[in-house]
């Protein structure tokens, strides 16, 4: 299965309806990106700064894995929620956007960008306080393969799907927990979107690469599986 197709922006604006999105923050700033870097965010973004805003806590330096487009970094960084935010995609037109939206909102003194697949190459001097992530939330899917060779799709745009959908055998979310320890300020809070069923293996996961601890997890507006799960480093 290939997860990281080589996509090029000229190619999609004229192929695929959509081209560049914008998406409004929640102070009226716009986001301008690719539509193919969004995956969910900016229907689960209130849901996330609602939970966030529920510890009553404010944060200096927040991180945002698997961002995309970035909208549930950017609305904590332009909400005060924290100072500065990270991002990390290995898609590169992902973190791309982000950086050159922080270019355009004249915040780039508060994002740091890193394009990669794993959290190993991102400096350990790195340290965060509040993480979030919607991650691919599936370990495997064929039937998506299948129905989209059947309708006719390209196997780039099959590809595509996969990328933002499928982490094979959970490896993403092995290597994240794997690497988190070093990143974390202490009392940092993680929160990452989850389905419900995954939550037990999930955080057998996060109890093996980390001191993280599970706090519990809150619906998602609209989606009856998908969660936000919770958890706090001591
Ligand atoms: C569900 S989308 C979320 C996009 C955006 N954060 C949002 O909420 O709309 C998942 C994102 O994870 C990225 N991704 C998938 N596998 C990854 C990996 N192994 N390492 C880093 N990023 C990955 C994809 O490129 C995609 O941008």
């Amino acid at each position: 299965m290939k997860l990281y197709p080589t996509h090029n922006l000229e190619y999609y604006n004229t192929q695929f309806v959509g081209g560049i999105q914008e998406t409004i923050l929640s102070n009226g700033q716009s986001l301008y990106h690719p539509w193919w870097t969004t995956g969910g965010g900016n229907e689960y973004r209130t849901d996330f700064i609602d939970y966030i805003r529920s510890t009553g806590k404010s944060y200096q330096h927040a991180y945002e894995w698997c961002c995309g487009h970035g909208v549930i970094g950017f609305e904590i960084l332009t909400q005060g929620i924290s100072q500065t935010i990270a991002f990390s995609d290995y898609y590169d037109l992902a973190v791309n956007s982000c950086l050159d939206n922080a270019n355009r909102l004249e915040r780039s003194n508060d994002v740091f960008g890193y394009i990669t697949e794993t959290l190993s190459v991102i400096p350990e001097n790195q340290k965060w306080d509040l993480i979030v992530g919607n991650p691919p939330n599936n370990p495997a899917d064929d039937i998506r393969t299948e129905e989209g060779i059947k309708a006719g799709h390209s196997q780039d745009m099959i590809d595509l799907g996969l990328r933002i959908v499928i982490d094979p055998d959970w490896q993403a979310h092995r290597d994240f927990f794997h690497h988190i320890e070093n990143h974390l300020l202490p009392n940092a809070d993680l929160f990452l979107t989850v389905h419900q069923n995954y939550i037990p293996l999930i955080d057998e996961m996060a109890k093996e690469g980390s001191s993280l601890v599970y706090q519990g997890f809150r619906d998602i507006t609209g989606d009856l599986s998908l969660k936000i799960a919770h958890w706090r480093s001591l």
